[in-house]
């Protein structure tokens, strides 16, 4: 039986891994939320490795996420996204614990029109991918075994997503205006959960850095009208694009991501965003 230890379970896809618990036979898992374990004290890390003896896995869900609230509260951000990072990299290093970590497309500026490898240099253009970053590097400087998953988009069933929230305006609004300004690829978390248990089960180690999204592009047009299609509502909202849409961050204009590596790599089907759109819909 392996033991994982799930990090900032309570978020969108520690709800995921959560709901495929239940089928997840040979793995025990460990879930904690910010509250029982805050991954920024080292010494309750430390502390919880020690009374948790042998934990053979972790996946950190814990991260700091508020895009536009970073770029006021950065110190916050990089506390979470990249100091704490480093203190769960410490501890998986210790007690010889592999590390799968979350990363994010926001590493990358954008300037590319084709998708992003894991050999292309990052070069975040917001605090949240500078404090992502950050993390990542950490963990390669530390560790030996470890996965780091740099995914897009990402929404779900749980928490405050772009797919919840088109639902919900859906059932109110009858003129939605979306932007147009950025082409990247919607990832559905309960996918991403999926591979991750997948590398546990398999006992794979290929360690290194991956890239992870559902297949095909999108801009949050695109994204917003497939879900209004699928909930049947096209015809009766007015959806209007715009390329000038107002924030704090700013965001990569591209940042599809290649699966060339993580295909060449994994046994795993990825599905086009459409499809797996339409599956958690329906
Ligand atoms: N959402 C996206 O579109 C997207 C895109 C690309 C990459 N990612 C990455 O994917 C991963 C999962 O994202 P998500 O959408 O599931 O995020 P989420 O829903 O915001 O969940 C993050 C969780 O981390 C917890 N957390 C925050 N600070 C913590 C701390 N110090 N110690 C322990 N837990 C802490 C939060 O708990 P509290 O609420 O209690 O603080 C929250 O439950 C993250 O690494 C994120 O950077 C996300």
């Amino acid at each position: 039986m392996k033991k994982v230890l799930v990090t900032g379970a309570n978020g969108q896809l520690g709800r995921c891994l959560q709901v495929l618990s239940n089928i997840s036979g040979d793995i025990s898992f460990l879930f904690t939320d910010s509250n029982q374990l805050d991954i920024r004290d080292k010494e309750k890390l430390h502390n919880y490795f020690l009374e948790n003896d042998k934990i053979d896995y972790v996946i950190n869900c814990a991260a700091y996420t508020n895009v536009e609230n970073a770029e006021k509260e950065s110190k916050d951000s990089f506390l979470v996204n990249a100091e704490a990072v480093k203190n769960v990299a410490e501890v998986c290093q210790k007690y010889d614990t592999i590390l799968l970590h979350i990363s994010t497309d926001y590493v990358f500026d954008g300037n590319k029109n084709t998708p992003y490898t894991e050999e292309d240099i990052p070069n975040p253009i917001n605090e949240y991918g500078k404090s992502k970053l950050l993390g990542e590097q950490y963990i390669q400087e530390i560790q030996e075994k470890y996965f780091i998953i740099r995914t897009s988009w990402l929404y779900s069933q749980f928490g405050k997503n772009f797919y919840q929230t088109i639902v919900k305006k859906s059932k109110t609004d009858k003129k939605l205006t979306i932007t147009t300004a950025e082409i990247g690829t919607p990832t559905n978390a309960n996918d991403l959960a999926k591979f991750l248990i997948e590398i546990i089960k398999n006992d794979n180690k290929n360690y290194g850095l991956y890239h992870f999204s559902n297949l095909g592009s999108a801009t949050w047009f695109d994204f917003a009208e497939e879900i209004l299609k699928i909930l049947g509502k096209r015809n009766e909202i007015s959806l209007e694009k715009t390329d000038n849409y107002p924030t704090f961050a700013e965001r990569p204009k591209y940042s599809v991501l290649s699966k060339k590596k993580i295909t060449g790599t994994f046994n795993s089907v990825i599905l086009n965003w459409k499809i797996s759109l339409k599956e958690l819909a329906n």
